[in-house]
């Protein structure tokens, strides 16, 4: 197997049981975690720089804006093919909590919001916290073994009394699907159509993988836009999920004068802010080599697994470090990822956590050097002999 790029380090496995993060403090020390996630590479050297510059100085207080989306803005403008306004561009501590801020702001107690299940697990629960309810639009598989989205199920969520929005996962985690233009533009007609509004959670969105083309939903041609925000972060393609700080983009003034209303009761983490400001400038090479080791791994994978556990099925993903494996043949009782866990000490997610539709399959964490993939897989297969 290739050697990991320079620029990300050796992910040795003593050094990594080093960190205190949940990736490595949830298990104990026999166990491999590829679940949450984290990745294991070293961080990007203009993000260390950033933050060890601040600590050096003191520079540890209250979150400031900044330059960020002025940067966000190059970046998506450089490499998501996208130019938004930085003054649409505003910070918050992560993205669930941002979402969860926005629904709230959008839609009145008991509304119900959509989500396209199987997805990830806090999309189930996170809104109720606020007395929404979730509404379910599952995805369909098609031909391929791809996920996808399903207008008339969409059509038919949309439709139910009392819903109110709609929260897009694109790039969708767990499936690793990217959407297509004509998919958002059926998307933002259904929402148009039943008069709901669409937050879109986009934070995979800087590790999409070579072959697919990903498109930001506000740089669609679309009136839908105006009722829209995009929720996006440094946190999973540079691994600074732990500093705190997320973005959103909102579609129209409104939007922008329901954001800057809460700016002050909703800041971010000052270091997460230094943080992805030196992501996205200084930090595209090490997005690149990163996105060549997804690349690499999402294949590998796929040969590991048709080696050592034929009865799994798996289609690589177009975006990040995700793998959604359906276990369903593999003739395991109960939940795949317990088994795992149990038999083979590796921890990957269990698919149920997704929604039901989940029930059989489990999420790997690839985001790692080749040799603790293959570690993995060599786990998950004797767990099942
Ligand atoms: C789709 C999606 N949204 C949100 C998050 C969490 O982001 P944050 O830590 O910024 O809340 C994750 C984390 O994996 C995710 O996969």
């Amino acid at each position: 197997m290739r050697r990991v790029d320079p620029l990300l380090g050796t992910c040795a496995l003593d050094t990594l049981r080093q960190r205190r993060s949940m990736k490595w403090r949830t298990y104990p020390a026999d166990v491999l975690p590829a679940f949450v996630a984290e990745m294991d590479f070293d961080l990007a050297q203009p993000v260390i720089d950033a933050v060890t510059r601040a600590l050096a100085l003191g520079d540890s207080g209250y979150g400031h804006l900044g330059v960020l989306g002025e940067v966000f803005a190059g970046f998506a403008a450089g490499r998501l093919g996208w130019a938004p306004d930085p003054a649409r561009v505003f910070a918050i501590p992560d993205v669930m909590s941002g979402l969860a801020e926005v629904v709230q702001a959008l839609t009145p107690p008991g509304a119900g919001v959509v989500i396209n299940p199987p997805v990830y697990p806090p999309f189930w629960f996170r809104f109720g916290f606020s007395g929404r309810r979730i509404v379910e639009a599952p995805l369909a598989v098609d031909s391929g073994g791809r996920y996808q989205l399903d207008p008339d199920a969409l059509d038919r969520a949309l439709a139910e009394p009392g819903v109110r929005a709609y929260l897009l996962c694109s790039p969708h985690n767990p499936t690793g699907s990217v959407w297509t233009r004509e998919q958002l533009h059926t998307v933002a007609d259904l929402c148009l159509r039943h008069d709901v509004a669409l937050v879109v959670d986009e934070i995979h969105a800087p590790l999409v993988l070579a072959g697919a083309e990903y498109v930001p939903f506000l740089s669609i041609d679309h009136e839908m836009t105006a009722r829209a925000f995009a929720f996006t972060s440094a946190s999973k393609g540079w691994n600074i999920a732990g500093l705190k700080c997320g973005l959103v983009v909102s579609g129209s003034a409104a939007g922008d004068k329901l954001l800057a209303g809460r700016w002050e009761a909703f800041l971010p983490g000052h270091l997460g802010v230094l943080a992805s400001v030196a992501a996205f400038t200084d930090g595209l090479p090490w997005l690149d080599a990163v996105r060549a080791q997804l690349d690499e791994n999402r294949w590998l994978l796929r040969r590991l697994l048709a080696e050592q556990l034929p009865g799994a099925r798996y289609q690589p993903p177009q975006a990040s470090f995700l793998a959604w494996i359906d276990c369903r043949e593999l003739g395991l009782d109960g939940d795949p990822a317990a088994t795992f866990l149990e038999r083979g000490r590796v921890a990957l997610s269990p698919g149920g956590d997704f929604g039901r539709q989940g029930d059989g399959f489990a999420r790997l964490n690839m985001g790692t050097s080749p040799g603790l993939l293959a570690e993995a897989v060599r786990r998950m297969a004797a767990a099942t002999r």
